[in-house]
């Protein structure tokens, strides 16, 4: 699959808008995806509003992408009555990844920026938008068409990672 093999990391966008369209793509990719007994724990916000999305570039200091992209998705999981509840972050990394190739099948580009491991970001999140106690900030996603840097190829398989019958 193309899209597997030339996903990058986009951080800078054109200054143009994300079709409604592609926006319910992405959505719908993730939503695809797997998770533990199909619990489906994922919400999103969509943010293309200028002064949210500069709130939401001040999350981390690594989620700068998110003031310059026209389109920001906040990844949130909804952990209430869960069957499987400590697979959530499983099932949201799963939907995001969805999100990222299906940005790059749309002639997007996209970036992953992570909030559940940080707890000041999640704190951040949790003020902002006043989560309650079971929804849960997990990533931050950043949409645009891509401005400098392209969806392009780069080689990463190592043979020394893989081995067959025995870990040797
Ligand atoms: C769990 C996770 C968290 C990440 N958080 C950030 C982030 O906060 N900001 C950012 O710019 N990139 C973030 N990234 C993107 C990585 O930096 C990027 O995937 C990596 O450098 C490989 O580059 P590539 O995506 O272009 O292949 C994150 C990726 C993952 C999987």
């Amino acid at each position: 699959m193309d899209e597997i093999f030339r996903r990058r990391s986009i951080r800078k966008y054109q200054d143009r808008p994300v079709e409604k369209e592609k926006i319910d793509k992405l959505l719908r990719a993730a939503m695809q995806a797997p998770s533990a007994g199909n619990q489906q724990p994922w919400e999103f916000i969509v943010a293309e509003d200028e002064e949210i999305r500069n709130q939401l570039s001040l999350a981390t200091p690594y989620s700068k992408p998110a003031a310059g992209a026209p389109v920001t998705l906040v990844l949130i999981a909804n952990c209430k009555d869960l069957k499987h509840p400590t697979f959530w972050q499983q099932d949201m990394s799963a939907a995001l990844q969805n999100i990222l190739l299906e940005a790059v099948h749309l002639e997007l580009g996209a970036v992953w920026m992570g909030i559940a491991t940080n707890e000041s970001a999640v704190k951040y999140l949790n003020d902002m938008y006043q989560f309650p106690e079971y929804i849960k900030p997990f990533a931050l996603v950043s949409v645009g068409y891509p401005d400098t840097q392209q969806n392009e190829f780069t080689d990463r398989y190592k043979p020394e990672k893989v081995h067959f019958e025995k870990w040797t």
